[in-house]
């Protein structure tokens, strides 16, 4: 039901618009000066706001400029007669159309439907932008269609999720497409990183503020848990809350309400949390600097996102489609893969998971001038402990031998140079390693 939000100081007009608009099945809500106005908005949702212009106190041009700064809500101004000047004013600061006073009720409420449908409209469109623009998991490996399985049984619950991983392997995107696939898909995803706020402002941030709570609380204001009202709240990187912010969610997931910052008002939400982090929780827990209490009601369902490098083939497919995107975006041709590329990308060990690996396909897709991209055109990071990149011009036994020695010295680095254990770890004979560290020309301290 469209709730419509009347600012007038006639009474007359407020009980005439407020009975002819419920009749039409709109919801009502009217007040009789611009500060009420500013402030009923602030508390509560609505689709359209009809102005008075000429009000007692701020003026309705003024009015309208603070409503319109708050978002996409249409405002139809209500003109005097013969000040027909004010309403193009007006439509010039964005009003959606004006009424001259005296007010037709026909006009009114001709004006009042196409400002509904056309925000409704507006809304779709914007929804189905947002939905093309979407980003998919891609993965077929056994890790992900399990990681896939965990997220649509999850999904279908109401319980809380906690989502764990490395640095860049998708723990957002999963929470979004958790999200996505749940019953509470058509509300709101909201997410609130963690991380990112500063310490005093993060109470505010989630559960909003009264006017005058502090300084720079110059308005009443909507915290997160409120936006997030029938949908779902994603606290990311939840292992960087401060002790403070832990005991006041822990207080809002036992009870499900909570209050604003210098409000008194206890506020009741319906909000289906998730949280995401990639530190260890366990040992946060041990070194007291998470409470148990809050892991335990947020662990609900636990989903692990593994490491890219645990993902067989997924990183080609996961590079191809990032080569895809980058090249719509820019609109140039995607460039191909050559395979001994693609090999490339599947032996490194991938420490920033898939975020690396957009950055590196962002990379080729914008600075690589050919259309095919060839392993030297892969920068990758080194890591000084694991066996080289082997070079892609080598006969196989060439590049076998090769392998096997970086391979080799690998382990007996692992081992402190201690021949024996390095031969338990590979499971072979002591003296064929030997044999081996001799063929290879490897010297080694023999103990
Ligand atoms: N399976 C996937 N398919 C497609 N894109 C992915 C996939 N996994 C991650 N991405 C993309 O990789 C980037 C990093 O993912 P995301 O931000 O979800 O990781 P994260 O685990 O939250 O990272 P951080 O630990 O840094 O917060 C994003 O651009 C995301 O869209
Ligand atoms: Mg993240």
């Amino acid at each position: 039901m469209p709730r419509i939000l009347i600012i007038d100081d006639e009474p007359a007009i407020r009980k005439t618009l407020g009975t002819i608009l419920e009749d039409e099945g709109h919801k009502t809500s009217a007040c009789e000066s611009g500060e009420e106005g500013i402030a009923l908005f602030a508390r509560e949702e609505f689709d359209l706001v009809l102005l008075d212009l000429w009000l007692p106190g701020i003026d309705g041009l003024a009015v309208l400029e603070r409503l319109r700064g708050a978002g996409g809500t249409p405002v139809i101004v209500i003109s005097g007669h013969g000040s027909v000047d004010s309403a193009v004013r007006a439509t010039r600061l964005g009003a959606y159309d004006f009424l001259e006073k005296p007010l037709s009720l026909e006009r009114v409420l001709l004006t009042v439907n196409h400002a509904i449908s056309d925000r409704r409209l507006r809304e779709q469109v914007r929804d189905l932008r947002r939905l093309a623009l979407e980003e998919i998991l891609v993965g077929e490996s056994e890790p992900m269609k399990h990681l896939e399985q965990q997220i649509r049984s999850a999904a279908a619950s109401h319980s809380r999720v906690l989502i764990t991983g490395e640095n860049g392997s998708g723990k957002e995107i999963v929470a979004r497409t958790l999200h996505r696939l749940s019953p509470r898909a058509e509300q709101s995803f909201v997410d609130v990183n963690c991380a990112a706020i500063p310490e005093e402002l993060i109470e505010s941030e989630l559960f909003g503020h009264r006017k005058g709570a502090f300084t720079g609380a110059i308005d009443d204001r909507k915290g997160k848990f409120e936006l997030a009202d029938g949908g779902t709240l994603f606290l990311d990187e939840v292992g960087d809350m401060s002790l403070k912010t832990q005991a006041k969610v822990l207080r809002v997931l036992q009870e499900q309400t909570f209050q604003r910052v210098g409000g008194q008002q206890t506020i009741r939400v319906d909000v289906r949390v998730l949280a995401a982090t990639n530190k260890d929780l366990g040992s946060e827990i041990a070194n007291n600097t998470f409470r148990s209490d809050l892991y335990y009601r947020l662990n609900v369902i636990p989903i692990e996102v593994p490491p890219l490098r645990a993902r067989g083939n997924d990183v080609v497919l996961l590079a191809e489609y990032f080569l895809r995107r980058f090249a719509a975006e820019t609109g140039q041709p995607k460039k191909r893969l050559a395979a001994a590329a693609a090999a490339k990308l599947k032996t490194y060990h991938w420490p920033g998971n898939v975020r690396e690996l957009r950055n590196v396909a962002e990379r080729l897709a914008i600075l690589l001038q050919g259309d095919t991209v060839e392993p030297e055109d892969i920068q990758l990071g080194a890591r000084a402990d694991e066996p080289a990149q082997i070079a892609m011009n080598l006969t196989l036994k060439e590049a076998r031998d090769e392998f096997e020695k970086q391979y080799i010295l690998a382990r007996l680095r692992e081992y402190g140079g201690n021949v024996s254990r390095a031969a338990d770890a590979l499971r072979v004979e002591r003296s064929n390693l030997y044999r081996k560290l001799h063929a290879y020309g490897i010297r080694v301290e023999r103990p």
